[in-house]
């Protein structure tokens, strides 16, 4: 049986995930597979009543699920949001997901601010590099809160941690028929980190004979990304610039919204959440879009090898769009449960 973890977190993360959840229990009831879903309480009311935000023996137990859903994380009455970096680094970073894949896919036409773009022209998955880079903490500050303060923040990469996330993609690319892997980088700036991942990136794409493998500096990328986003089918890439790339991507699909993305590390548990937050201001309103977190469960059911429940339940969702049964963020006037149940109708049908 497949057995997952859920964990709802803080604001909008717990109302979206709560569709996510009913969404897949649609699913497997549709395809008569059954499925164990558990949910943990770890967020920010855990941590104001607790004082506890992830026990290392969570973190051991989380190892033993297939697969983990996260909502987001983020609360006002944490200000430096301790118990979120905690919970999501700390799964991120123990679990050594080193993967954080975002797939860009316009699901409408209409959806997309890009004039004249179509469904044909945006469909790519950017690889983010998520355990290293400037991500890992390293640094300090000298002389805080002087006029001669100096801050550091250390960009760690390895050889190891580039070569593994940029192999990956070409793996993807691989296994799903793609053409074309470009890498990312800013190498005429930032002449060591990036010239290793130049060289990486080099060493590896010989060993993918018949996919083209090419480069572009991030600044170039961006501006690419708005004009001619036909022109990428898998883009690697490090943690901070797949961070900012991922963003950008998600405003030409449709919003944040619509949002998935999923944490990974071939066969180990995977984490899967939508890319938005918390968004605390639209907590409890009932109007948060579920569909990113929607999306994410079923990628999530695709890596556990649930791909027709997948199929199913990305259909539905695109089912919805094509009608204009949407939420308000997205031009139209469904609350989020509504919008759950439009999703759970078509997955039932
Ligand atoms: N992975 C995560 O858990 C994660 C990611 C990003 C931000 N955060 C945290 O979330 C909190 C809020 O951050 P933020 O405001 O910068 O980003 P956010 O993504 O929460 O919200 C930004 C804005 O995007 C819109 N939006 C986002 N998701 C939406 C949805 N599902 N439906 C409708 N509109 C949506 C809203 O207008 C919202 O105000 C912070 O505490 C931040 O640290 C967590």
């Amino acid at each position: 049986m497949t057995r997952i973890a859920v964990i709802p977190g803080d604001g909008i993360g717990i109302e979206v995930t709560r569709e996510a959840v009913e969404t897949l229990r649609a699913a497997a009831l549709a395809s008569g597979r059954p499925l164990y879903l558990e949910t943990l309480p770890y967020g920010a009311d855990h941590f104001l009543k607790t004082g506890e935000t992830l026990p290392d023996a969570a973190l051991d137990s989380l190892r033993s699920y297939d697969a983990i859903l996260l909502g987001a994380l983020g609360d006002p009455r944490v200000p430096d949001n301790r118990h979120a970096a905690d919970i999501l680094l700390g799964i991120r970073f123990k679990l050594d997901l080193y993967i954080n894949q975002r797939p860009v896919r316009l699901l409408a036409d209409h959806l997309t601010p890009l004039k004249g773009r179509t469904t044909r022209d945006i469909d790519f998955v950017v690889f983010r590099e998520n355990t290293e880079g400037l991500y890992v903490g390293m640094g300090g500050i000298f002389k805080k809160g002087t006029p001669d303060e100096i801050a550091i923040q250390e960009d760690v990469n390895t050889r190891k941690g580039v070569e593994r996330i940029i192999r990956h993609a070409f793996e993807h690319a691989r296994a799903r028929g793609r053409r074309r892997v470009l890498m990312s980088d800013k190498s005429n700036a930032l002449t060591y980190g990036h010239d290793l991942w130049q060289r990486a990136f080099r060493d590896v794409a010989r060993d993918y004979n018949g996919i083209e493998a090419s480069h572009m500096y991030v600044d170039a990328l961006a501006m690419q990304m708005v004009k001619d986003p036909a022109q990428f089918e898998v883009i690697v890439t490090c943690n901070m610039f797949g961070d900012i790339l991922s963003d950008l991507g998600a405003q030409i699909q449709g919003g944040l919204g619509l949002a998935a993305s999923g944490n990974l590390h071939p066969g180990k548990t995977g984490l899967f959440e939508p890319v938005h937050g918390s968004a605390p201001k639209h907590a409890g309103k009932n109007v948060a879009n579920p569909m990113g977190a929607v999306l994410s469960a079923a990628m999530m059911l695709e890596e556990v090898g649930r791909a027709d429940e997948a199929r199913l339940v990305e259909q539905a969702v695109v089912g919805c769009i094509r009608e204009g049964l949407t939420t308000r963020d997205m031009g139209g006037g469904l609350g989020t449960r509504e919008m759950g149940e439009e999703i759970r109708r078509r997955v039932s049908a």
